[in-house]
């Protein structure tokens, strides 16, 4: 059985968070499909608001402490990203754009990226393809076609929310097809990792 990890980040500010809970509903869509292809899955949750005194920190020292390492390298290691934001001001917030400002270049490359927002009016939807795709397509992710906005009035239960929930289980099942056909994550990258190896250090033999 393969295993698969699944990093999920949220930008979410209030407790509780409608981010997070969208976050979650997402992350729990794509797990069920990658059981349902026999893979053993594991999810890690990132929330922003618990790091946000570190990503500044970060910004302004160059040097992430070490909860906030724990947590990029979370993002980095993970066979699949879900990256959720509350929509401020017409496009992600600041706490998640920072985040994303300090994962290491390439970090994110060809990593699948199931992307969704939540926010006060569904006419701010767009926000996810004008602003957050853009930012991951950059970042060279594979960002999934189905992009998820959930507004208040999605999560009235009066059947509003049905749209919603075929839309997640879409979503989940995009992550769960795009991580199945690439090999399992190795982790992190190691910054500090030996790209020669001692013989040829000490003999100064430059293998390239
Ligand atoms: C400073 C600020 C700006 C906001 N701007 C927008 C906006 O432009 N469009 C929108 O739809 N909602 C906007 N909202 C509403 C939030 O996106 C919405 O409440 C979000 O779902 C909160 O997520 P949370 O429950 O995870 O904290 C804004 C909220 C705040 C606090």
């Amino acid at each position: 059985m393969t295993r698969r990890t699944l990093a999920v980040v949220s930008a979410g500010l209030s407790q509780p968070s409608s981010t997070r809970l969208l976050a979650d509903q997402l992350a729990a869509a794509a797990r069920d499909e990658l059981v349902r292809r026999g893979a053993e899955v594991e999810i890690n949750t990132v929330d922003l608001r618990e790091h946000a005194h570190d990503v500044v920190n970060h910004l302004l020292t160059g040097f992430p402490p070490a909860a906030l390492r724990a947590a990029l390298d979370t993002v980095a290691g993970a066979d699949g990203l879900i990256a959720v934001t509350p929509i401020f001001n017409a496009s992600y917030s600041g706490l998640f754009k920072s985040f994303f400002d300090v994962v290491e270049k390439e970090a994110l490359a060809d990593r699948p990226v199931l992307i969704g927002a939540t926010g006060g009016t569904a006419r701010h939807s767009l926000a996810l393809e004008h602003a957050v795709r853009p930012m991951f397509t950059y970042l060279r992710a594979v960002v999934l076609p189905t992009a998820v906005f959930a507004a208040p009035e999605d999560w009235a239960g009066d059947g509003a929310d049905r749209a919603l929930r075929s839309r997640i289980r879409r979503a989940g099942i995009e992550l769960a097809e795009q991580v199945d056909r690439r090999p399992a994550a190795t982790g992190p990258a190691d910054p500090f990792a030996l790209t020669t190896s001692f013989e040829d250090l000490l003999a100064g033999r430059d293998p390239a």
